[in-house]
């Protein structure tokens, strides 16, 4: 095959040609992570079609994120067709020493991630299927959305563990764990996980699972964006509780409702949540009054009159109550008064804080509920930012043992805060940063646990790193001795990069 190579400067030009003719042109880029001067770097000829530049007419659309905050920047983009292809260019960019990042569903906002700069954006959609096994398996390609998985493992009668949003990568999410309403029966998404298959830097294909590379699989569940890019996992479903239908209540308070809510949700969590039962509190400004509004909303997959009587602990004080029985299918679009849907928005800077709580403190929460809304009133750029508490079952997770995977946080997850900071306008940033970051801090004085616990996937980039991954130190020797093993070349450290040198331990 003919390969061209073409200067940075006359790509535009060519672009348009490229997208619509079959003429195997491959585009240079400047080699970042190396340090000797810039050159272009020309592909394998099996890759071409699949690698575009900046002036590719879809280039802004093959790289679109959720988050536009501290995010990382591409000049090319790689569009794998299957897993030689994959393959191939890993082992290409490897060779080259380029710096790339792997997209699932392109949802991960970690300010981490700012430190990949002019790289190589590997978009995986093209290994989005979902294919349901007769032994109740299913096979989840990395392009598959939470959407896709919801929909072919729920109209197979079955579900596992997933998240709430739809528009989530179920690949990217399963990494650092993967949390959401059916934790109490089935552990984490990642706790459903029996075997993956994974490139590494150097194009190596694998499996992993309790048998293969054991080790692996064990950290691929917590800290799963530090070894190699998984392309294709294997989960276990189970048949579908109460057939499938979910009783859903959304209620609606003010904000002098905030000290009632908080203390039932401490009287249902102390000793445990049931395991059936999961509530979300959305903390948000309503358009209409400009005053802070919060919804809680239930979901208990069994019969009404037996979700009924969580209801009833919170409906005196409410304002507005809605029930519905829904398809598991129908949870993402339906369920929290259908807002779920609108957090999927992406282009804006996102600038989350997060940690987990074994109670909510209920005056904490009601200064917050004051000074969140000034803050929003104050600051009008600011007035789409949001607060949630996913308060989720453990027994699921629990039962596994804590030793289970890299996920750490078993026995630190009845709740789960997020503080979403949501602007366009930058001049409110620093304001932003500053708000969430001194209230989770705040949060962390009265969560009821000793230490700072924060979800990898909802970390920010100032926690101690053991906050993510564990304060035991043989699991920082078990992570840091895999990353060593697996990503020796540091390639895959542009999310909660796990240390190479254990003193690197925070
Ligand atoms: C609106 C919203 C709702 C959310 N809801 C939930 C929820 O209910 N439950 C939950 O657990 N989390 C939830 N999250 C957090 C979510 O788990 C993370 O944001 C996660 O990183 C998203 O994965 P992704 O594939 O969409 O993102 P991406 O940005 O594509 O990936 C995130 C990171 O993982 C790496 N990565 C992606 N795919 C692979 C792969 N196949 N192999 C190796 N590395 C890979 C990427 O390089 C990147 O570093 C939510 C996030 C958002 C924005
Ligand atoms: C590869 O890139 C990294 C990151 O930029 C750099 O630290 C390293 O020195 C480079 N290695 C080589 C061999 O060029
Ligand atoms: C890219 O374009 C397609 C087709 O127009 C659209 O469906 C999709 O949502 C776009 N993706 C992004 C990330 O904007
Ligand atoms: C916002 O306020 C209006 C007017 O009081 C009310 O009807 C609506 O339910 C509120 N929205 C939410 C999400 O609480
Ligand atoms: C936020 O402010 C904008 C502009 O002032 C306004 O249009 C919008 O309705 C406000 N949104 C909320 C939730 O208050
Ligand atoms: C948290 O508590 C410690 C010890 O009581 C105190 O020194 C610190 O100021 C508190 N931090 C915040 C943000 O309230
Ligand atoms: C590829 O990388 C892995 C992980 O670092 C290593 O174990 C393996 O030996 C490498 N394979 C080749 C062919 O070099």
């Amino acid at each position: 095959m003919v390969r061209f190579t073409i200067p940075q400067a006359v790509t535009a030009l060519l672009a348009a040609v490229q997208t619509v003719s079959s003429t195997p042109f491959t585009v240079g880029r400047l080699d970042q992570r190396s340090a000797s001067p810039p050159h272009s770097s020309v592909w394998p000829s099996a890759l071409n079609g699949q690698v575009y530049g900046e002036s590719w007419p879809e280039f802004a659309n093959k790289t679109k994120r959720w988050s536009s905050y501290r995010a990382p920047t591409f000049d090319e983009v790689f569009l794998p067709e299957n897993e030689n292809d994959l393959s191939l260019g890993l082992e290409y960019m490897s060779s080259k020493n380029m710096s790339f990042l792997a997209r699932s569903g392109g949802h991960g906002y970690s300010p981490t991630l700012q430190s990949i700069q002019d790289a190589v954006l590997i978009n995986l959609e093209n290994f989005n299927y979902v294919n349901v096994q007769d032994k109740g398996t299913v096979v989840v390609g990395t392009g598959a959305y939470f959407g896709d998985l919801i929909d072919t493992v729920g109209g197979a009668g079955r579900e596992l563990t997933v998240g709430s949003c739809p528009c989530v990568g179920a690949t990217g999410a399963m990494l650092g764990g993967g949390l959401g309403r059916l934790q109490g029966l089935y552990g984490l998404t990642s706790d459903a996980l029996r075997s993956v298959r994974l490139a590494l830097w150097n194009g190596t294909i694998i499996e992993a699972s309790a048998t293969q590379h054991p080790d692996l699989f064990w950290g691929i569940r917590g800290s799963g964006q530090n070894y190699g890019i998984v392309f294709e996992s294997t989960y276990e479903t189970w048949p579908a509780t109460h057939g499938g239908i979910h009783y859903s209540a959304d209620m609606t308070f003010a904000k002098s409702e905030i000290k009632q809510v908080t203390e039932i949700i401490n009287s249902l969590t102390t000793p445990a949540l049931e395991d059936k039962l999961a509530l979300l509190v959305f903390l948000s400004l309503n358009a209409t009054t400009n005053d802070l509004n919060m919804v809680v909303n239930i979901v208990y997959p069994g019969p009404e009159e037996e979700a009924r009587k969580y209801t009833k602990l919170f409906s005196p004080y409410s304002q507005s109550l809605q029930e519905h029985m829904l398809k598991w299918q129908q949870l993402p679009e339906k369920s929290v008064l259908g807002l779920i849907p609108l957090s999927c928005a992406s282009g804006p800077r996102y600038d989350l804080y997060a940690l987990n709580a074994k109670t909510l403190d209920p005056a904490t929460w009601v200064e917050f509920g004051n000074e969140f809304e000034s803050f929003m009133q104050k600051y009008p750029a600011t007035n789409g930012s949001s607060v949630m508490i996913e308060t989720f079952p453990v027994q699921g997770m629990q039962a596994l043992g804590n030793d289970y995977s890299a996920f750490p946080h078993r026995d630190y997850f009845e709740n789960v805060i997020e503080m979403i900071g949501v602007y366009e306008d930058d001049s409110v940033g620093q304001e932003v940063d500053d708000f969430f970051r001194a209230w989770r801090d705040r949060f962390a004085n009265t969560s009821g646990y000793d230490k700072l616990h924060v979800y990898q996937n909802y970390a920010h980039d100032d926690e101690p790193l053991s906050a993510l991954y564990g304060y035991q130190d043989w699991r920082h020797e078990r992570l840091t001795k895999l990353k060593n093993a697996y990503d020796p070349h540091g390639f895959f450290d542009g999310y909660h990069a796990v240390p190479f040198d254990i003193s690197k331990w925070t």
